[in-house]
This record gives C-alpha cells, structure tokens and sequence, in this order.
C-alpha cells in the first residue's frame, strides 16, 4: 500500500511578546517530539521585532540555541520587510499551521486571521476565541455572561484616567476596596501586574498598567491557592486533572515566571478532593466554550477553600515538554508526541467542519 504523504506543519513560534524566549524553548520541544511517520515539520521563527525567518533561517537560529536555553531569536542584518515573498511562498506550501507564539501578534486572534486569509488550517483557538482569550475585560465579561465565578472588577480606560483620576480611584474604592490588583487589559507574563494595598499605591499600579495597554483592569485580590486546568478538544473538549502553581513570593509575578529558576512550584498533577477536582474540570470546559474556543486551553484558577474562581484562559499556554499544559495531559495518559498529533487533528477537523458551514471560511 502507498504511503500517504507526510503533512507539512508549520512551526510557528519566537514572536514580540515577553515570552519570546518560553516560545522558542516549546518549538524545540515540537520539533524534537514530532512523529516525524506522519508530520514534516517546517520551523518559522519571528525576531522580537516581528521579523519573520524563512525555514532555513529558522532552522539555523534553533541549531545556534542550545537545547531549553532561553535565548531570543537573532535578527536579521538590515531593514527586511517582516514576511518577505520567500516566507510567504513556504507558508502557502503548508498543509497545516502550529501557533506557539504567546501573547501580542501570536495569541491575539491576529496571527489566527492571518492564516485564515491564507485559507490554512490551523491549531488551537480561532479569531474571535483568541481575542477574547487575550483581553482581559472582554473574556471577564464572556465568562459573567456564562455564569462563572471571576473577581469583581473594573475597567479602566486610559482616557478615563487621565479625564478624571480622582473620580475613578473613588468608583474603584466604592466597587472593589483593597487589597487589589491592577493589570492591563492585554498582556500576559504577569507585566505591568500589581498588587495594591491602598490609596496610595492605586496611581501608580493603575499608570504603571496603562504603560502596557489602553484599558487597564482593577481586581479584587484573591487569597487562595493558584490552580490550573488543561482543556484539549473541539466540540467536545476534555479536562484534565489540576495543577498547582505554588509561587515562592507575593504572587507569580514576571521574576517568578521567567527570572528566577525557584521563583514557583510547580505541581502537575495535584490531588484535591474528587468534588472540587470535578468542578474545576466543569468550570474549565465551561469556560473553553464560553469563549468558543478550539484545539487547546489552559484555565487559570483561585481556589478559596473548596470554591474555585476563574481567573484567565490562555489559548496559548506555554508548550515546552515541562510546562503545565503537556505536564497535565502526561498526567492523563497523553504524551507530548501524540499531544502534539492531536492537536494537529483537530485542527486540520475544525478546519474541514468549517467547509460545511456557507458563511465560515473556506479554503
Ligand atoms: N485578583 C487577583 N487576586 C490574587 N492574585 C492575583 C489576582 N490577579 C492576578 N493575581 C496574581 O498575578 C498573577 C498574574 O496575573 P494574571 O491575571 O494571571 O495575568 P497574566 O495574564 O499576566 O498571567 C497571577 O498568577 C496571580 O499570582
Ligand atoms: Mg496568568
């Protein structure tokens, strides 16, 4: 019997976010654990500065990267237009695309629209899930709408602040009191996150969270443990166990994330009581189909006693062989290698099922 040819699968990853660095680790790890039987994979890396690497430039930056070192991609000499024809050409020859690029331009829906412009199937979250995934008062106000347990919160639009700061810090003092944090609205990495304990620290937490977007989010402070839930699927999706992130100071801010090597436990799977570790796995499915979303998820949780509150979703979670999302799913019985396959499945089935549908994309 013929063999079916191996499919072409793009490897996206580096990109302009904070977790530049996180991203090239998980393509390594891809590229490394990839059932090379049914897949061909094609590396593409993008510079910090949004510069897209055709595949042998990719290559030979990863080859220039040892293994789990978290290093940023090299730029290329000159000022190069960010996806030059020969990029363009490679990814049209693609059967298939694996966003692992965190954050802005990756995880924003904006990477997702490109490719559906391209008419490629992709991994994970589409359009409107990714956006919704990466602004913070949009996806707390999907996940009220749903029902599920999220902080108190308000937003805070730069213009209103600069408008009316005063009158903001007494609506904020009114609704949400202290201790609370501030964010901005589209981040990740826990950057321009603060903790605040009074009326003095608010200005500065709230200016310092507008220095990274235009909408910033005040949030009542949850003490409780920090719990993280896998979800992998489509229509259907499952949940895996929890995990815990046990982070050594405050919070699990940048430093703990990616400075400091001891900054954070992390503990994959927890044990927790069979009804709370149910209700998580609910909430986490719910909150996957609160934003439509598809492929993979990691929801991110407080857990105050038994009672889980929900903190974010991220559509691209970190993807290295030790982060939580493949962490988890090992738990479960998945190992990275066929993790990795199915994700690519559902992605190339999200993309079939769509054809059915007069007003959804098509190839
Ligand atoms: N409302 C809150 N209560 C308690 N801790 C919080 C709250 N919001 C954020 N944190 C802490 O800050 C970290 C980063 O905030 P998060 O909202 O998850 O943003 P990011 O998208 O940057 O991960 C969390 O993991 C948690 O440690
Ligand atoms: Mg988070």
């Amino acid at each position: 019997m013929a063999q079916s040819p191996r499919l072409r699968v793009g490897v996206l990853f580096g990109g302009e976010s904070a977790e530049h660095e996180v991203s090239v680790v998980s393509a390594q790890g891809v590229l490394q654990a990839i059932d090379r039987d049914r897949f061909d994979p094609v590396p593409f890396g993008v510079t910090k500065e949004g510069t897209w690497l055709t595949a042998e430039e990719s290559a030979a930056a990863l080859a220039g990267i040892p293994a789990g070192a978290y290093r940023p991609l090299p730029t290329p000499a000159g000022r190069e237009p960010k996806i030059r024809a020969e990029v363009s050409n490679a990814l049209n020859e693609l059967d298939v695309a694996f966003p692992l690029i965190h954050g802005t331009r990756g995880e924003d829906g904006t990477l997702q629209g490109f490719l559906e412009l391209l008419g490629l199937p992709y991994t994970g979250a589409g359009v409107a899930a990714s956006a919704l995934g990466m602004d913070k008062a949009l996806m707390k106000a999907v996940f009220r709408q749903a029902a599920l347990p999220t902080a108190d919160f308000l937003v805070v639009p730069a213009h209103e602040w600069r408008a009316d700061a005063t009158g903001v810090i007494d609506r904020i003092e009114a609704a949400i009191g202290y201790p609370n944090f501030a964010k901005p609205a589209n981040m990740g990495s826990s950057l321009g996150v603060s903790k605040v304990s009074s009326r003095q620290e608010l200005g500065a937490a709230i200016e310092e969270a507008l220095r990274y977007d235009r909408k910033a989010l005040v949030e009542a402070a949850i003490s409780g443990r920090e719990i993280e839930v896998a979800v992998l699927g489509n229509d259907e999706p499952r949940a895996s166990p929890p995990g815990e992130i046990i982070p050594r100071g405050e919070f699990y801010d940048y430093a703990a994330k990616y400075l400091d090597p001891d900054g954070a436990d992390l503990v994959a799977p927890v044990r927790l009581e069979p009804g709370v570790e149910k209700r998580l796995q609910e909430l986490a499915i719910a909150a996957f189909k609160a934003i439509d979303c598809a492929g993979m998820a990691r929801v991110d949780f407080f857990l105050v006693g038994d009672d889980p509150i929900v903190n974010e979703i991220n559509t691209i979670p970190g993807f290295t062989p030790i982060s939580m999302y493949p962490k988890l799913w090992e738990a479960a019985g998945i190992p990275y290698r066929e993790l990795i396959s199915e994700l690519i499945d559902l992605g190339l089935a999200r993309h079939a099922s769509k054809r059915g549908h007069r007003g959804c994309a098509r190839a």
